[in-house]
């Protein structure tokens, strides 16, 4: 048999949107996957297999070619960084937006302004090429909270229905980018495996459609 191609899922809010895409393009898990506490999959396809794994994970293994392809948020993506990773499709599912926002009303402060978020990095470039200096403080999730408790004058974060931020008296901001999540390939998957990878992506390109 050839070697399994591996796609790397993102467990949590992404699955469920991203199983029925799959199985549009054909390839269904063997097992309900929400039911079992395992990582790897069999699929209907004896030379394909899912790895279901942590969403901020999925960049690792994809750009380390453990895993052939991925699916993640594009968040996800530009905060790791990836390189020798392709993003070939847009699959148009998980849509929300990457963007700073702070209590009601409240002015930014006199200095250096606070901001608190988990996109480290995503927001440390975002502050730099608007030549503001800012101090980023890392967490790791619930950044609502540090604005209302002092702990930064400013997150970034997730923003889907604005509920989270109206619940936690705080207004959006600034937008820093439109979020979907995104199918991933190792460059060095793809160029040893194209004939079986490339139909997979097309087929999932008509399912999005
Ligand atoms: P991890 O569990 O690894 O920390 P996570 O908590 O970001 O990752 P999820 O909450 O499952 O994982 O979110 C997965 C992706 O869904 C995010 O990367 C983002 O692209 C998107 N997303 C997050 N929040 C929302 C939301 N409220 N509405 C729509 N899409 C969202
Ligand atoms: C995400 C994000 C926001 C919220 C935004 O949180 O971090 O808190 O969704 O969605 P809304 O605009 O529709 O309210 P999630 O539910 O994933 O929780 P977590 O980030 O704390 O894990």
């Amino acid at each position: 048999m050839s070697e399994p191609l591996v796609i790397a899922l993102s467990k949590g809010r992404i699955l469920e949107d991203t199983l029925p895409l799959l199985a549009a393009a054909g390839i269904e898990p063997s097992e309900d996957i929400s039911k079992s506490r395992k990582l790897i999959f069999d699929t209907n396809h004896d030379d394909v297999k899912f790895i279901v794994i942590r969403a901020t994970d999925v960049p690792t293994y994809v750009e380390r070619g453990v895993a052939h392809m991925g699916i993640a948020g594009k968040d996800v993506l530009m905060e790791h960084g990836a390189q020798d990773v392709y993003e070939v499709l847009d699959l148009n599912i998980a849509t929300c937006r990457l963007m700073t926002a702070g209590i009601v009303g409240q002015k930014p402060p006199a200095g250096r302004m606070k901001v608190a978020t988990k996109f480290v990095k995503t927001a440390k470039k975002y502050f730099a090429e608007q030549g503001r200096q800012v101090d980023i403080i890392k967490l790791y999730g619930g950044m609502e909270l540090a604005p209302i408790l002092g702990l930064a004058d400013e997150i970034v974060d997730i923003v889907d229905t604005g509920g989270t931020l109206k619940a936690n008296g705080l207004e959006e901001r600034e937008l820093i980018d439109h979020i979907s999540s995104r199918l991933v390939v190792s460059r060095a998957a793809y160029k040893r495996f194209q004939n079986r990878i490339q139909p997979i992506v097309d087929q999932l390109a008509a399912a999005v459609k």
